[in-house]
């Protein structure tokens, strides 16, 4: 194999931001696409020349057509679609949150394992240079020791029908999108917190669509982190140490022209940090390509995702008994 042939499992919004990765990625070609509904899958095959339709997910991944499917179902399917997959000897690249229990992510590990195929969550700011350039000057000690990080990812939904709305399809604001700031603190500190403390607004959707988490980690080291569903699109993230802080105004989304990634030092003027453009959702295809065709280890390792899952059921646990919950206790 020289080229990785791609399958879309769904015919979901957030395909148009990987099609145009996957097209501009050298070692991998967009094959197919499946949907519930045969007639959805064709429609949606002609309208992005994709050359195989399939009227179910099953056809998709049973066909021996795809060697790597993208899964961008709702939340609570990530996992049963991930699994069938692995065991059909198809690698995965699947949608954030990897799963919405720690049943379910340690199932797909047990099932990457078995099956010897690549499973990785598709964080894809994770694998864009600014986040690099971060963590870089963070280990480099530029920031003298880390004290606190913080960050935020709002945005307004207007349709009540949307997925994130529906509490037991792992709806709720800090599984869509607090899981930004959540996995961006667990990248700078190099763990997972202690132990955390949420708080939570839920709507008469039955899912948080404010969340506030505080984290704690070795060293006395804090994070602060923030979600909604309410409010107008906002993100931020500010990383904290002794001798100065990093601050990003676009941390986690589409690299747009006002981006900015800046650095204030304790007692200079704020310089800003030069970063390479790259598409964002490109890094996380080159990524899979390097795993599947080079055996190269995934860059966002299944420990971290399973951490992600880990942290986000021990901050919904800590908002309903509104205290503080230690990690070691939540299992
Ligand atoms: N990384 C990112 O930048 C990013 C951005 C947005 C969303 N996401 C993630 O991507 C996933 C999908 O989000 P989205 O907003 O793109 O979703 P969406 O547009 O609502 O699409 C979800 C798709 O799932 C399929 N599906 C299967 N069972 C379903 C059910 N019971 N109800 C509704 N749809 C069902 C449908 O495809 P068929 O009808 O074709 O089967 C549907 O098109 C989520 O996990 C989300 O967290 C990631």
């Amino acid at each position: 194999m020289n080229k990785v042939r791609w399958g879309l499992l769904s015919t979901a919004n957030i395909n148009r931001a990987l099609i145009p990765a996957l097209r501009a990625s050298r070692r991998g070609e967009l094959v197919g696409v499946a949907s519930r509904d045969a007639g959805k899958a064709a429609a949606y095959a002609q309208q992005w020349q994709i050359s195989h339709a399939f009227g179910s997910y099953e056809a998709m991944l049973d066909s021996g057509l795809v060697d790597a499917v993208y899964i961008s179902l709702p939340n609570h399917l990530h996992a049963e679609w991930s699994v069938y997959a692995l065991r059909r000897g198809v690698h995965v690249l699947c949608e954030k949150p990897l799963a919405i229990t720690l049943a379910q992510i340690e199932e797909m590990m047990a099932a990457s394992r078995e099956s010897g195929c690549v499973l990785a969550e598709a964080f894809m700011y994770r694998h864009h240079p600014q986040t690099k350039i971060v963590g870089d000057w963070v280990r480099a000690g530029h920031l003298g020791e880390i004290s606190l990080v913080r960050g935020s990812f709002d945005f307004a939904i207007r349709s009540r029908h949307n997925i994130r709305l529906t509490p037991q399809w792992g709806g709720g604001c800090l599984w869509d999108v607090g899981v930004y700031p959540l996995s961006f603190a667990q990248f700078i500190m190099g763990e997972p917190p202690l132990s955390v403390a949420g708080s939570q607004w839920v709507g008469s959707s039955g899912v948080d669509e404010t969340f506030v988490g505080q984290m704690r980690y070795t060293g006395d080291r804090l994070a602060q982190i923030a979600a909604a569903f309410r409010t107008p699109f906002y993100t931020v993230a500010e990383v904290i140490g002794t001798e100065g802080r990093l601050h990003l105004n676009r941390p986690f989304t589409q690299v747009h022209d006002d981006r900015r990634l800046l650095f204030f030092s304790k007692d200079g003027e704020p310089q800003e940090i030069a970063v390479p453009d790259k598409m964002l959702y490109l890094g996380e295809v080159e990524d899979m390509h390097a795993a599947i065709l080079d055996g190269a280890p995934p860059y966002l390792t299944l420990d971290e995702s399973r951490h992600h899952v880990r942290t986000v059921l021990a901050l919904y646990e800590s908002a309903r008994q509104n205290q503080i919950v230690t990690l070691a206790q939540q299992v």
